[in-house]
């Protein structure tokens, strides 16, 4: 029996609607638009502000649009993978959330953090239970409300992070086209560099955290972004040579965005010109595992069938890594 190929068959989005600009940062912080600009390059943010809403919120939007596109019918989902460093509580799975808010009944659905690399780990889990056989629709969905973890008091982290949500459909490939490779790694060492110190069972909610301001993300950025850098190039690089994927056959690097100033780092390493790099950091910030398929469903329009795609990534744990697609319909997937 020949192997089955899983491949990514439609990309839906969502984002909330009010905008967090770095002129308005600046009113909270002590921070510029110039100093946002040059060391990080993010203009803007979408932050999810209505009371009562969470991860899920923004994920389902995303979800509900992605079975809308891809003329999906709640029925036929067999799994869905939710990405999340902010799920909308410690349990249930922010996963089952969505599935109830958007009417998928009875599908496998669990989370899966990984950091910023929460989405392409979720990518690999997905394609496994396809490969596998026995599961035929897979949705992963990258969902974070960053806001809900950002310090507004720290000007290193508040300006790096946004809100928003992605989510692809994985399904077996009709042809050679699909998810074709992958290096994923990790190294717990990192962890001291980039983390939430309490609200975990180490160290449970107390007032003592709270007024310590401990249960936002603390992070060490200069350490951050070296390790990224290297890591994620190192495997972008590998995956590239194990699969004959030259600078001039890429047609896209899908990193990524937490940092401009990495992902130009990255791709001068991997020997590609910026035209090949898909990057969308200016208007979303850094949405953890939504900004993947936040960048897939931008460009959705300007793929075609066949292209080659390196996704990579690098996130707390620390977690990186790199999967190679080779892209499977052409433009836009409307449902008509
Ligand atoms: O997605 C998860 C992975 N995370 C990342 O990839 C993040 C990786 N790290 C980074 O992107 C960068 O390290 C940061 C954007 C977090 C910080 O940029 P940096 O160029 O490493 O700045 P720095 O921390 O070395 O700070 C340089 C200076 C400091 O001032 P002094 O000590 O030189 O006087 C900071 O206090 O910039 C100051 N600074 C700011 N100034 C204006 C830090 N944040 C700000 C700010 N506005 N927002």
């Amino acid at each position: 029996m020949n192997k089955i190929i899983a491949t990514i068959s439609g990309v839906a989005a969502a984002l909330p609607d009010y905008i967090l600009t770095n002129e308005e940062l600046s009113t909270m912080v002590d921070t510029t638009d110039e100093w946002i600009m040059t060391r990080i390059g993010i203009k803007e943010r979408h932050i999810l502000r209505e009371p009562g809403t969470g991860s899920s919120d923004v994920g389902a939007k995303a979800v509900l649009s992605l079975l809308e596109k891809t003329g999906t019918k709640v029925e036929e989902i067999d799994l869905v993978i939710c990405a999340t460093v902010t799920p909308d509580m410690q349990f249930p799975a922010t996963a089952n959330i969505i599935c109830d808010k958007v009417g998928i009944k009875d599908a496998f659905a669990f989370d899966l953090n990984a950091g910023c690399s929460g989405f392409l780990y979720a990518l690999s889990t997905g394609c496994k239970f396809i490969e596998g056989g026995r599961y035929k629709k897979v949705i992963v969905v990258g969902a974070e409300k960053m806001s809900s973890i950002v310090d507004y008091q720290d000007r290193a982290t508040c300006p790096i992070f946004g809100d928003g949500s992605g989510a692809v459909l994985l399904e077996p490939s009709k042809d050679e086209n699909g998810i074709i490779d992958e290096l994923l790694q990790s190294d717990g060492v990192g962890r001291v560099h980039l983390h939430q110190k309490a609200g975990g069972s180490v160290k449970p909610a107390s007032h003592e955290t709270v007024d310590a301001r401990e249960h936002f993300i603390y992070q060490e950025g200069q350490p951050v972004f070296k390790w990224a850098v290297s890591k994620m190039a190192d495997v972008a690089v590998e995956v590239m040579k194990r699969n004959n994927i030259t600078p001039e056959n890429l047609n896209w690097l899908v990193p990524h965005q937490a940092n401009m100033r990495i992902i130009e780092a990255v791709a001068k390493r991997m020997g590609i010109s910026p035209s090949q790099v898909m990057i969308n950091i200016q208007k979303y910030g850094n949405t953890t595992s939504a900004t993947l398929p936040l960048c897939l469903w931008e460009w959705e329009p300007l793929l075609k069938k066949g292209d080659n795609l390196i996704l990579a990534t690098f996130g707390a744990g620390f977690t990186w890594g790199a999967i190679y697609i080779k892209w499977g319909y052409d433009g836009n997937k409307t449902n008509n």
